[in-house]
């Protein structure tokens, strides 16, 4: 049997309709039970419920084999696992977003800056690396609101449709990384667990093609 790890929120559901795709028995009500642990009628796979940012330390650990992430997710985490496929869906980037203005303005906000955000270090990383001063405030969500509560000038989050920010007034001021959906499989579990490690990546391989 092969654990393998699934993030709650925005990725689940395309997450399920993916594996379904590939021919995986996707337990019928895992989008709408609370169960946080999900064995297939097969007997071949069980499935985590775990948070997104969590994810990648469940199989690092070994406590999944494998699971699904948006690269969002590991560039912020930096996890050692093996990152063996994309697989397309759950696109979006991640971007430095404020309440805009000219030119002259936003080149202002970027370079003195409070950051509200969800993604700490690839927020002091992408400051580090231009040379700029910021201050991150991490929260755990809604971080559009920070800008015109004045708790911050600027955001590093996730576009998807790019509603958020539109409906909170903000402009993107720079994108900083492309994200999609990216499984990741434990690294000892790849030669341990070889032959259902490779019969899950051949199904999903499938799909994409
Ligand atoms: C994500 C992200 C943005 C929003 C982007 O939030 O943090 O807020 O989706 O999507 P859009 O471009 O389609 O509007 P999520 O739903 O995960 O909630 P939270 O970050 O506020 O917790």
């Amino acid at each position: 049997m092969l654990t393998v790890a699934l993030s709650k929120g925005r990725l689940l559901e395309p997450t399920v309709d993916f594996l379904r795709r590939a021919g995986i028995e996707v337990p019928e009500d895992i989008l709408s039970s609370r169960r946080l642990l999900a064995p297939d009628s097969t007997g071949s796979y069980k499935f985590l419920l775990v948070k997104p940012t969590d994810l990648p330390t469940y199989v690092e650990y070994g406590v999944a084999a494998a699971g699904i992430c948006g690269r969002d997710v590991l560039l912020e985490v930096t996890p050692d696992l093996h990152q063996p496929l994309d697989l397309g869906f759950g696109r979006c980037t991640l971007v430095l977003a404020g309440k805009g203005g000219g030119r002259k303005e936003n080149h202002n906000l970027l370079s003195t800056t409070r950051v509200a955000t969800k993604y700490p270090r690839i927020t002091e990383r992408f400051f580090r690396s231009r040379g700029l001063p910021a201050e991150v405030i991490y929260l755990s969500g809604s971080v559009e609101l920070a800008p015109n509560l004045g708790l911050a000038e600027t955001i590093m989050d996730l576009v998807e449709t790019g509603r958020t920010l539109r409906e909170n007034g903000l402009v993107v001021l720079e994108e900083v990384a492309e994200s999609t959906a990216r499984v990741v499989v434990n690294r000892a579990s790849f030669h341990i667990q070889q032959a259902e490690v490779q019969e899950f990546l051949r199904r999903l391989r499938k799909v994409l093609e």
